[in-house]
């Protein structure tokens, strides 16, 4: 199970608004406090240069669908987007395909296995499953518009700074340092092209794949770009449009059951938004209509999400009333 301390926290068991705008920026300090001194967890290194983290790092951003921000602690820490990109790709790609394509392409469905998993291919006869493990990931950046892996980056980096509401650019050194030992991602890339399932060529798939996974973000990033998913695909800071609300509501619903990996379930069970994670320590969280929780911070449980994060989460979901399936109070 997830280690949270939510229980200690009153279940506000709200389903309308958030609170009054004084009491989300109290929580959001009360947060940051409560968990700046935690040291659990260890910082990702199969990345090599992402062990270099600085693991007393920590951030905290709610961004409210209708427009306010509240912050606490390293707001400003720039950090790799890593596979919280997944999810925004995601809502891209669905945009151009549609609903139905996404659903046959590449599938909705958990794996019940890690994100790096190779197994999870062969049991599902090359389909990678869902959009959220790096085979799905790998197969839906290839499914972006564009003529060729570059057109499709470049489309990728456009439409993310469009959820974040500002120009995101890329992390060479992180990149450099993932393209020199993404041995296994390549293994998966050749793999889909095996079962006929990419069509470019897998190289390009990969160079586009780990290219948006080193994209800089802050945690505010992270919170106005799910704000952005929370709000019916206008970013509420630009206030332009970057996907449908369709969309939206479909991507949510592919984070709430694969967002998380095969821990899915624990955390709706625990935290009930859907959510994704990255191992450089970000996260982000989306309370549809309501807004979305950016956090930071580099130390990873076993399944590789930042604790402090995790935490984070548990806790803003409970006090602030956030749990999709938790009923209005009689
Ligand atoms: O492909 C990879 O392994 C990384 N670029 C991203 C993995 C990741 O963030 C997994 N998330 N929790």
């Amino acid at each position: 199970m997830f280690e949270t301390d939510v229980l200690e926290v009153p279940q506000s068991a709200r389903t309308g608004s958030l609170p009054a705008e004084s009491s989300v920026r109290t929580l959001l300090h009360d947060v940051h406090e409560r968990y700046r001194d935690l040291q659990e967890g260890a910082v990702a290194d199969y990345i090599p240069v992402l062990a270099e983290a600085d693991p007393d790092l920590f951030a905290v951003s709610l961004a409210e669908a209708a427009g306010p921000m509240h912050t606490a602690g390293d707001t400003s820490a720039l950090f790799t987007i890593q596979s919280i990109s997944k999810a925004f790709v995601l809502a891209l790609v669905t945009d151009a395909i549609g609903h139905e394509s996404v659903h046959e392409i590449v599938g909705v469905n958990n794996t019940g296995l890690p994100f790096n998993s190779v197994i999870a291919l062969e049991l599902n006869n090359g389909s990678p499953m869902n959009p959220m493990v790096n085979a799905g990931a790998i197969a839906t950046t290839a499914l972006m518009p564009g003529r060729d892996g570059a057109a499709k980056f470049e489309a990728i980096q456009e439409g993310l700074s469009a959820f974040a509401g500002r120009p995101l650019r890329i992390d060479e050194t992180v990149l450099e340092s993932e393209s020199a030992s993404n041995h296994r991602n390549r293994g998966i890339a050749d793999l889909l092209t095996s079962y006929d399932r990419l069509r470019i060529p897998a190289e390009d798939a990969l160079d586009a794949y780990t290219r948006q996974c080193s994209l800089l973000v802050t945690s505010d990033d992270l919170a106005v770009m799910g704000a952005t998913l929370a709000a019916g695909g206008v970013n509420p800071r630009t206030g332009r449009r970057v996907v449908s609300a369709e969309v939206c509501r479909d991507t949510l619903a592919i984070l709430a059951s694969c967002g998380m990996y095969e821990l899915s379930g624990e955390w709706m069970f625990e935290i009930g938004l859907p959510a994704k994670s990255g191992v450089s320590g970000g996260i982000v969280a989306v309370a549809p209509g309501k807004g979305a929780v950016g956090v930071f911070s580099p130390p990873l449980d076993r399944a590789g999400n930042s604790v402090r994060g995790l935490r984070t989460c548990a806790y803003l979901s409970r006090a602030l009333g956030l749990n999709l399936f938790a009923s209005p109070s009689p």
